[in-house]
């Protein structure tokens, strides 16, 4: 099929669940190869059979993004089997797990521990993974459009506005600024990278299940959340980053967009 990804070599992290699982089937259906990472063996392998359902091409690796040597491994790995790199979607990203009676932990109730964690996934593995394409980009050159490579980010609009708890805003913060400044220095060499910043969604995160008794619940809450009055789907965030993984925003680099119904853009007086 032609697409907007059409003959694109693509690495997807975080892609065995939600959002990250959404974007490889979207990606693919576009025309891209996607190899499918994920730190979990089985979600990564459905998200491949579900792929390759739809007839279209897709690979599985295991691989724990913030293991600087493993990310490193799994770059090289991916130019080897498939000739080249052209586009890197750093999604995979945990939270705090919330406290099964205190819901979730405020800053002085969290252990330092999860500060650690938080942070070698959420900014190292962004980092370890743009710093394998960079070097990959740098070494394979710009295609025949110009395009020096693309990175896409998973932020989150808790890297944008005061939302869903200290450390992970924080480490979602971190997320919005290295887009910004990273975008800066590569791009002498056409290389773009550019974060999504979903609002809530439905998926495995934070304990949620799209599939358990709370699910209902869960999307009403998100509904009123968001000025638009939308559930949060995971097919609208990777449908943007979709957008800046595709030469249509070949002029947008360093940017940080939310994907959240409005929730950011201000105070809503819907009731
Ligand atoms: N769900 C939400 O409400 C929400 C809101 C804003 C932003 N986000 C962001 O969206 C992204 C995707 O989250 P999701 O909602 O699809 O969550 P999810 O839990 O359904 O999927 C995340 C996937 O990342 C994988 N993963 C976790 N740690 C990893 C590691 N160290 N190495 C490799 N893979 C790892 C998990 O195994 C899982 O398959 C994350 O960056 C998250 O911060 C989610």
């Amino acid at each position: 099929m032609d697409g907007l990804l059409s003959g694109k070599i693509a690495i997807i992290t975080g892609a065995g669940s939600g959002l990250g699982r959404a974007a490889s089937l979207i990606f693919a259906r576009h025309g891209a190869f996607v190899a499918a990472v994920d730190i979990g063996e089985a979600g990564v392998v459905e998200t491949v059979r579900l792929v390759e359902a739809e007839g279209h091409r897709a690979s599985a690796h295991l691989c724990n993004v913030a293991d600087e040597a493993a990310v490193d491994a799994l770059v090289a790995d991916v130019v080897r089997a498939q000739g080249r790199l052209d586009i890197l979607y750093n999604n995979a990203a945990v939270t705090v797990a919330p406290d099964p009676v205190k819901g979730m932990l405020g800053l002085v109730d969290t252990p330092t521990r999860e500060l650690d964690r938080l942070q070698a996934v959420n900014i190292g593995g962004v980092l370890n993974g743009c710093r394998a394409a960079i070097r990959q980009f740098s070494a394979q050159g710009r295609d025949e459009r110009g395009s020096g490579g693309v990175i896409v980010n998973t932020a989150s609009i808790a890297g944008l506005i005061g939302y869903g708890g200290v450390i992970y805003g924080a480490t979602k913060g971190a997320v919005v600024s290295l887009t910004r400044t990273l975008a800066i220095e590569v791009a002498p060499l056409g290389i773009r990278i550019n974060s999504v910043c979903p609002g809530g969604m439905l998926t495995h995160y934070a304990g949620m299940d799209p599939d358990g008794p709370n699910a209902d619940r869960i999307r009403e809450g998100m509904k009123r959340n968001n000025p638009l009055g939308n559930d949060g789907n995971p097919d609208d965030t990777a449908n943007v980053a979709l957008f800046l993984a595709s030469d249509l925003s070949a002029n947008v680099t360093g940017t940080n967009i939310p994907v959240d119904g409005g929730l950011s853009a201000g105070v809503s007086t819907r009731r």
